[in-house]
This record gives structure tokens, C-alpha cells and sequence, in this order.
């Protein structure tokens, strides 16, 4: 008799989701259920009508939206053609990530789940909505309705007689297999650099940092850099309010450390082959040398979650190591975790530092099924295609944090990329290009007010860039920085396009007086002219930049103004505010 199939399908953005469903799936595998685990969009939607059980992951965006890979389903799923019957033989689940700080809280799951029904799904158990905000993280929601969905899919699927189910902490078998080779391949370790129609992350553009150049006075808190990318000869292409997509890499001090703990040789070549179906991840050469994995692929940097501590578990190699482990691979040693890793956080070559015992004793097959893959970051972009072909330019503040442990913590992508010299020899890096959220008006007349402080001004450098090369006038920048002479960057190019009056800039110097003066402050003293742009005008507006209390505060300062300059009631305000989102004519896209 075959093992009944179970199909775990995830949208993630940050892979919290994708952890997620991955521990559901060894759940399933321990339950002695066949079961593949997917993306949403690596998954053939049209299969749905004939899987009988599949268990949703899905995380919800800021702003209620979907994980990007998930996208295309989501589309598909809500098409109106579909019949209310096409998936009347599916048992399903639903399982949301979401902050209930937001006011869609798991509005992705939710909704999902509703149009399941809608098309005639069997529901084995209600929604389960995890909460990032929940005292002891999402888990304290999701066990519980784990168990709950264990128990009614038993009695679904009863397990065959003689069949017997593993515990949760049984070791399963790891999805690779390193075949270490004894000798050194002929020829150089190559990463394809395919003529390919557009870079992606399987195949990213490796482009030559032309500068890397701080941008702040060397006596200021902050180290942000103006670093250029030559992308000549790549068939890139972009407009303001895209981003770029940048592949870290972990330093070379922390590869050789980690190759230290686990005793692997640096240097050594192997090949890797799936255990079953596994795809071989295509971002990896074959062969490849453990430096390269280190290096490349695995984010040994990343804080590590729960199901890492499940698997360390496996091979403690020590009483008192074996104990923590298991404590922070259970559910009751949630709030333990959360003090000891995701609060200060700590890294997982941290962690492996703090378990060397276990470390040592690791196997290095479990490698890809222990440390997630390196994820991109996205930096706006801040220069056109206009002004400067065949260039992209990125604002990188320098990330440097303190937290509880003494050591500071550093951004990784931000660091490796500062770190970079291209005065000392070619520097490449992998990078492409995707839509961002932010799009400029085409209308020649209509104004754009764009409020950008800090880093934020990156997408509005590009926009300038791209409309005045387009003969676009009617540009309007608030910026905000802490002092003139410190931190306020381009300061030379807006004054030039001041002079060519194709710019006009607002400035909120907060440190330089007494008194905080930012960019509501200058905002709200602009009052009759913003009125002006934005109604009389059918003008756009666009914030950029931290998402702490910025937003709130410069949002704030516009419906003050609609009511002030423009005689609205209050609720006439909001709903003005709401009306200028809804068309577009008022976008936003911030960072934390
Ligand atoms: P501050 O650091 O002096 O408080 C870019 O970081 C600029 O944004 C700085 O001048 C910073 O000022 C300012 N800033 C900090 N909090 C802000 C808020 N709530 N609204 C607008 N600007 C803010």
C-alpha cells in the first residue's frame, strides 16, 4: 500500500513561512505521509484539482499583500472562470504568519482560505493565524493548531496496520548527499555567466563596482556610500522607483571559522546528488568547493530558527548540550529561544560556536537541510538609465546595530558590499534588477512631491534624474537629514538643478537648532503649495525612507494640510488621503 500524499505550498517573503512549512513537512514525512514541499509559484497550479491534501503556508506583507512568490497564484486562484466545484476533492489547511500590529493582520491567509471554500475545498480545520507579536513568538499559535490538524488528518487518514509513525524528534534522512572528490578538478571554479535574456537569482548579472565612495563626512554616526555598478553589456533595464536585487557574501574570516567548527577543508571539491526528488539548487557549480557553498549560498549569519534546533538536536554530542537543544526545539522553550537568539540576534555561527560539540559531530549531508540559503537584499535604486547608461547606482547606509551581546552586529550585505575596493582590483557583484513599488507618472504636467529623508531620497534621485532628462518639470523634493554639513548628500547635483530651476528642494536640518525640525515640520509650513500640486494640480506623492515613525508623522502632517489649506473636515481629509492611495497618487515604500 503507497503512503498517502501530502502537498505543503508556501509564500514567503522573509522564509519565516518557508521554515514553517518545511518543519510541517518533516512532521508529515515522521507521519509517514509522501509529501513534497513547494513554493506557490514554483508549483503547477493547474495539479490542484488532482492533489487530495495540500497544508497552506502564507505570510502577509505590510501592506495585506501577498510574498512576492506567491504572486502568480494568487492571480490564478482568483480568476473569475474558475468553477465553484474545480477543487471539491481537495482537504486542506490554512496557515497564516502575520503581525497583528497591522491592520490586515494574516489578511493573506484569511482570504485564502475564504476562496477555497468558495471553490468547493473541504477545510480539516479553521485558519490558524500566527502572530509575530504574540509574547512568544508565531509558534505559540502554530503548535497548537498543528496538533489540532494532526489529529483530524489521522482520523482521515488512518495509518495502515503494521505502519508505524516516528516520533517528532526522530532524525530523518538528509535531502543531499556530498560526494567529496579526491582530487582537484581541472580548471577554475566557474559560476555560468549565461548570455541570458534577463538576469534573475538563478543567474545574476556579475557587475563591476565601479565606485564605492562615503558620502557622509568622515566625523558623522553614519557611514552611507554612493556605490556605482557597471551593467554594460547586460541586457538590463529599469526606470525610477525599481530596485536591485544584491547576493551577499559572508566574509572570509567567518567561512574559515565555520569550516573550523565543523572540521571541513575549505579547499575541497565535491559534487552534490539529491537523496530523492530534491532539486540540486542551481545557484551552486558542480563541483564545488566547500568555500564556495560557505561563502555563496549558506547564511550562516542569519538568526536562527526553531527547526535548526530541532535538527541540531540530532546529533548533540553532549549531555548539557543535548538538554538546551531539545529545550529550544520544543514548544515549551519558545520563550527561552526568543531570549537567547531572536532578541539579541544571534547568529547561527554564533549558536555553533556556543554547541561545539554538536557542531564537530555534524554531518556535513545535513549542510543545505540545516542552514537556509542565502536570501538577496533589495537596495531602491538611485540613479536613471537617463542620466547615467549602462550604471546603477545604489545609497547603502552601513548597518551597525547594538543589541545585548557585546559584540556589534553588522549588516551582512551592507558590510561586504562597503568593504569592497575597486581601487585595490575588479570587484563583482552578483546583482539583478525587479519592479519596486513606486511608479512616476507618464503625464508630462503632472507634478511629483517626493519626501525623502535619510537614505530615502534613493528612489527620488532617480526619478529627478529620469524627468529631467525627459524634459519633466514640476519636481519637488523634502529632504531630511541631521545636519548640513554631515549627512546632506547630493547636496552639489540638487543645487545645480535648483540653478536650472528643474528642481525645487525642501530641507529639515534636524540637529543643526535646537529644536527637531523634519521633514512634517516643512511639510506643514508649505501647506497652500502642496494643496495646490497635489489637488488643484492632480499631483502624486511619495514617501521613501524608515518606516519607524517617519510615515505616520509626514501622513499626519497631509491631512492637517487638506484641512488647514483646504477647508476639509477631518473625515473629508481621510478620505482624500485614502481616495489619492487608492488611485496611486499616493505611494509609499519604506524600510526598518
Ligand atoms: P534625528 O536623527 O535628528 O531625530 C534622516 O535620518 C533624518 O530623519 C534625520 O534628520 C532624523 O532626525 C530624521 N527623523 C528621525 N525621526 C523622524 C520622524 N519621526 N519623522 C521625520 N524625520 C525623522
Amino acid at each position: 500500500m503507497a503512503a498517502p500524499a501530502l502537498l505543503v505550498l508556501y509564500g514567503s517573503q522573509t522564509g519565516t513561512a518557508q521554515d514553517t512549512a518545511e518543519r510541517i513537512g518533516r512532521q508529515a514525512q515522521r507521519r509517514c505521509f509522501r509529501v513534497r514541499v513547494e513554493a506557490l509559484d514554483s508549483y503547477d497550479v493547474a495539479g490542484l484539482i488532482s492533489e487530495p491534501l495540500v497544508v497552506f503556508v502564507c505570510s502577509t506583507t505590510g501592506q495585506g499583500e501577498p510574498p512576492d512568490n506567491m504572486k502568480n497564484f494568487w492571480r490564478f486562484l482568483f480568476r473569475k472562470s474558475l468553477p465553484s466545484t474545480a477543487l471539491c476533492r481537495l482537504d486542506c489547511a490554512v496557515l497564516g504568519l502575520g503581525d497583528s500590529s497591522y491592520a490586515r493582520f494574516n489578511f493573506v491567509a484569511k482570504k485564502l482560505h475564504k476562496r477555497l471554500m468558495q471553490l468547493g475545498a473541504n477545510a480539516i480545520v479553521p485558519v490558524g493565524l500566527g502572530d509575530d507579536q504574540h509574547d512568544l513568538g508565531p509558534d505559540a499559535v502554530i503548535d497548537p493548531w498543528l496538533a489540532e490538524f494532526w489529529l483530524r488528518v489521522r482520523e482521515m487518514y488512518p495509518l495502515p496496520a503494521g505502519w508505524s509513525a516516528q516520533s517528532d524528534d526522530f532524525l530523518l534522512p538528509s535531502r543531499y548527499v556530498f560526494d567529496f572528490l579526491e582530487a582537484t578538478p581541472d580548471g577554475p571554479e566557474k559560476v555560468a555567466q549565461r548570455e541570458t535574456p534577463q538576469p534573475s537569482r538563478q543567474h545574476p548579472f556579475l557587475a563591476r563596482m565601479v565606485t564605492n565612495q562615503r558620502v557622509t563626512h568622515p566625523s558623522h554616526f553614519q557611514d552611507v556610500r554612493l556605490i556605482e555598478f557597471d551593467i554594460g553589456g547586460s541586457p538590463i533595464e529599469f526606470t525610477a522607483g525599481d530596485v536591485v536585487m544584491i547576493s551577499p557574501r559572508n566574509s572570509m574570516e567567518n567561512v574559515d571559522l565555520f569550516c573550523r567548527l565543523l572540521r571541513l577543508d575549505p579547499d575541497q571539491h565535491f559534487t552534490l546528488r539529491s537523496r530523492d526528488s530534491a532539486p540540486l539548487p542551481t545557484r551552486l557549480p558542480q563541483p564545488c568547493t566547500v568555500r564556495h557553498l560557505v561563502e555563496r549560498y549558506l547564511d550562516i549569519s542569519c538568526v536562527p530558527r526553531r527547526s535548526i534546533f530541532e535538527l541540531l538536536a540530532g546529533f548533540a554530542a553532549s549531555d548539557l548540550e543535548d538538554e538546551k537543544l531539545r529545550e529550544f526545539a520544543s514548544a515549551q522553550g519558545q520563550e527561552e529561544l526568543h531570549d537567547y537568539c531572536t532578541r539579541p540576534r544571534r547568529t547561527l555561527l554564533e549558536v555553533l560556536q556556543d554547541f561545539p560539540h554538536t557542531t564537530a559531530a555534524l554531518q556535513v549531508d545535513y549542510l543545505l537541510d540545516l542552514i537556509p540559503e542565502m536570501s538577496p537584499r533589495a537596495f531602491s535604486i538611485a540613479s536613471s538609465l537617463h542620466a547615467h547608461p549602462g550604471r546603477i547606482h545604489i545609497l547603502l547606509a552601513v548597518v551597525q546595530y547594538k543589541t545585548r551581546l557585546h559584540k556589534p552586529r553588522q549588516g551582512l550585505c551592507s558590510t561586504w558590499l562597503a568593504s569592497l575596493d575597486p581601487q585595490a582590483g575588479e570587484q563583482r557583484v552578483p546583482l539583478w534588477v525587479k519592479k519596486g513599488g513606486l511608479t512616476f507618472p507618464s503625464d508630462p504636467e503632472v507634478p511629483v512631491v517626493m519626501v525623502g529623508p535619510g537614505t530615502g531620497v534613493a528612489p527620488f534621485r532617480a526619478a529627478i534624474q529620469e524627468r529631467v532628462a525627459l524634459g519633466r518639470r514640476g519636481n519637488y523634493l523634502f529632504f531630511g537629514c541631521r545636519q548640513e554639513s554631515r549627512d546632506f548628500y547630493f547636496e552639489a547635483e540638487w543645487a545645480e538643478l535648483m540653478k536650472a530651476q528643474s528642481l525645487a528642494l525642501f530641507t529639515a536640518f534636524s540637529r543643526d537648532q535646537e529644536e527637531k525640525i523634519y521633514v512634517q515640520h516643512r511639510l506643514r509650513e508649505q501647506g497652500p503649495l502642496l494643496w495646490d500640486l497635489l489637488v488643484n494640480n492632480t499631483g502624486h506623492l511619495y514617501i521613501a525612507g524608515n518606516a519607524k515613525l517617519m510615515p505616520a508623522a509626514v501622513t499626519d502632517a497631509l491631512r492637517a494640510i487638506f484641512e488647514s489649506a483646504g477647508g476639509l473636515s477631518t473625515s473629508a481629509s481621510e478620505e482624500l488621503l485614502a481616495k489619492l492611495e487608492r488611485v496611486g497618487r499616493f505611494q509609499s515604500e519604506t524600510w526598518s
